[in-house]
């Protein structure tokens, strides 16, 4: 598999960009979702761990999944992460984990995956009984957050009534959405979401 964060992995987390979206989705985390020493949580689409070396001190373990190996030794550095993470260089909708987790968190990462509905079912099927997501991505956008020639882009952002539905589809209940962040990027501010859901019990 291509990986299309290769050459971005090196200074990922210098960058103010995924710096100023990894604080504000934490803290949408952080007011929004229960965290526990008791909870095994996957981060779809970790990357370096931005946001996974965030919620590490607060919960039991983490599975760390990404499609980018580059991204993922990133991740591997980070002290915060140490002794707590198991990382997954896998496309888990074609392969998925053996381990069902408490609950999934994302930042950013579903953009870059075709077919959200199949995404947001590999990610029920991950879940125990009662199990929470905890999603953030943009809200849409004109198409100029990335630049025109990206690879790997397959959404300009979503609207919020339209996962809502998706979710739902899936056998989610009670998709809420707040506001994490508004991101400034080259004179522009884009909105980020973080959608919270349920499976039930
Ligand atoms: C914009 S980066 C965000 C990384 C991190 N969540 C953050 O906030 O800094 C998107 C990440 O999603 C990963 N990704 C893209 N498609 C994926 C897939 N099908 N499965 C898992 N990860 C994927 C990329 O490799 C990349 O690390």
């Amino acid at each position: 598999m291509v990986d299309l964060f290769e050459d971005k992995a090196s200074d990922w987390d210098e960058r103010p960009v995924p710096q100023q979206i990894s604080e504000g989705v934490y803290g949408a985390i952080a007011d929004h979702v229960e965290l526990s020493s008791e909870q095994r949580v996957m981060d779809f689409g970790a990357g370096t761990g931005l946001i996974a070396s965030k919620i590490a001190p607060h919960i039991g373990h983490l599975d760390a999944v990404d499609i980018s190996r580059s991204m993922l030794e990133k991740l591997a550095e980070k002290d915060a992460l140490r002794g707590k993470v198991d990382i997954h260089c896998q496309d888990i909708l074609a392969e998925p984990l053996e381990e069902k987790v408490d609950l999934v968190v994302s930042a950013m990462a579903m953009h870059h995956v075709e077919d959200t509905g199949a995404l947001l079912r590999a990610l029920y099927e991950h879940l125990k009984p009662g199990g929470r997501v905890a999603l953030a991505d943009l809200d849409t956008e004109p198409g100029d957050f990335h630049p025109p020639d990206i690879e790997g882009v397959y959404h300009h952002g979503f609207d919020r009534d339209r996962l809502a539905a998706l979710l739902e589809d899936v056998g989610f209940t009670s998709p809420e959405f707040v506001t994490a962040c508004d991101v400034a990027k080259e004179g522009r501010s884009y909105g980020v979401f973080l959608v919270t859901a349920t499976k039930p019990s």
